[in-house]
Order: structure tokens, then sequence, then C-alpha cells
């Protein structure tokens, strides 16, 4: 296991109306209350977000939006600005999750103004990346993630980025039931420290934050966590439960 304090994130993609939503968040807080040595995050739909952060105030669980616009207001039908989810109660975003990219045309360039506009306004941004399964079966991972990583952080210098929370979610692993091996996790985020470094130097990458994300279970956290790159986990199906979420809060135990 890493030295880097370890970060349990549960995305709740569309899921959880604004009063499920709290029920949900308010069990969470009574069950992980006592967690030490791990930040946990949730990350509920954009219309549950300030029921949720009053529901967490003062708690070790800080909340975070799945998404945001890079500009800070204007005529953006649909969107959620920076601002916006400051005032809700985040202190996190989620930028470049592949369903964003596969379904709602994100790109690293769009990514990247995204990443701009959430350091800007003081949120962590939660910057995702991952390849398909054609891309790995391909052998083009690595260059895959070379590409989002330079992309998606072009132009940043070390000072911005800090902070920031890198995710490795390998898009083959979302929502299937076939999480990548604990060695597949390790090689890529390995890979990704070892770009950051060439990108920005050896202080910033030896203190970023990289979650795995991908069929993350209680069954499989441990083995994940163990791997000394995988600094935490970004969790969907699994983060619907309290319990079973708690129990990932908890790998440790
Ligand atoms: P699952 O944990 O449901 O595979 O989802 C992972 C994910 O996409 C988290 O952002």
């Amino acid at each position: 296991m890493s030295s880097r304090t370890p970060l349990i994130a549960g995305n709740w993609k569309m899921h959880k109306t604004g009063f499920q939503a709290v029920e949900a968040a308010s069990q969470l807080k009574r069950l992980v209350e006592d967690a030490a040595d791990v930040q946990v995050m949730l990350a509920p739909a954009f219309s549950a977000l300030f029921q949720v952060a009053q529901a967490l105030k003062g708690s070790n669980v800080a909340v975070g939006a799945q998404n945001l616009h890079w500009e800070k207001q204007g005529a953006f039908t649909g969107e959620v600005s920076s601002e916006m989810l400051v005032e809700a109660g985040c202190t996190h975003v989620i930028i470049g999750h592949s369903e964003r990219r596969l379904f709602f045309g994100e790109t690293d360039a769009s990514v990247n103004r995204k990443i701009q506009a959430a350091l800007s306004a003081g949120l962590i941004p939660v910057f995702c990346i991952g390849e398909t399964e054609a891309q790995r079966e391909a052998g083009e991972t690595f260059s895959v993630l070379d590409k989002q990583v330079r992309d998606g952080l072009k132009d940043f210098v070390f000072d911005d980025l800090s902070g920031i929370v890198v995710a490795y979610e390998p898009v083959w692993a979302i929502g299937t039931g076939k999480t990548a091996s604990r060695e597949q996790a390790q090689e890529a985020h390995q890979f990704i420290r070892s770009l950051l470094d060439t990108l920005f130097g050896k202080p910033f990458a030896s203190a970023v934050r990289i979650l795995y994300g991908g069929s993350v279970k209680p069954d499989n956290v441990r083995a994940l966590m163990e791997m000394p790159d995988v600094d935490g986990a970004l969790v969907g199906g699994a983060s619907l439960d309290p319990e079973t979420f708690s129990k990932l809060v908890f790998f440790n135990n």
C-alpha cells in the first residue's frame, strides 16, 4: 500500500432522487464516522447535491459532482458551473468519466477546460482516464492513457495541479463485473505515475493519488489497495448501498 492517504469515492451516476440520496448519505455518515486514515467522497446527481451536502455537514464524507461546465455562466442550457457546485457544498468534481466521453461527446480538450475551471474554483478534480476493451486487445492501453493524460493536462504546470486526483477506470471493467487484476491495475497506475513524473516532476508524481475504478467490490478492494500505486477507488455499483460502500471504506479491517 502507498503512503498517500487513500480516497474511497462513490459515483452514484444517475441513481437516487434527493430523498433517497439523503437517506443513503446519512446512513453512510454513521457507518464511516470512525474511519481513520482514509478520505471518503460521494458524488450524487446534481439535483441531490445541496441536500446531501447539508446532510453530511460536519462529517468525514466529502461531496463531489459528476461533471461541470467550463464557463462561469452563460447561455448553456442544462449545464452547471463550478461556482454553482461550490455553493451547493461540493469540494470535488469527477471530470472525463468514460460514460461522459462515450455518451456525451466529452473529449480530451473539453476535459482539459473543465479541469481548469474546477481548479480555478478550488474544486478537486477527479480526472478519469481509461482504455476500452478493443484498445486493450489491440495493445494500445499505454498509448491511450498517454494521450488522455497529456491532452487532459495540457498547458498546466505543477503548481496548478496540486490536489488533483487521477482515476484509472478501464472501460471494460466498468459495470461489467470484470475487475482488472491487481497486476493490471498496478501496471497502468505505475505507467500513469511515471508519465506524470516526466510531465510535472517527481514531487507531483509521488504525491498525486491515482484511484482504480471498475467493478470494485468488498471482496476485491483489499487486494487492489495493497498495490503500491493504487491510492483508492472510484466506485459505481457498490457505492449505492451504504453498508456495502462502508466495507470498501474499511478495506483495511
Ligand atoms: P462500477 O463500480 O459499477 O464498475 O463503476 C465504476 C465507475 O464507473 C465509477 O466511476
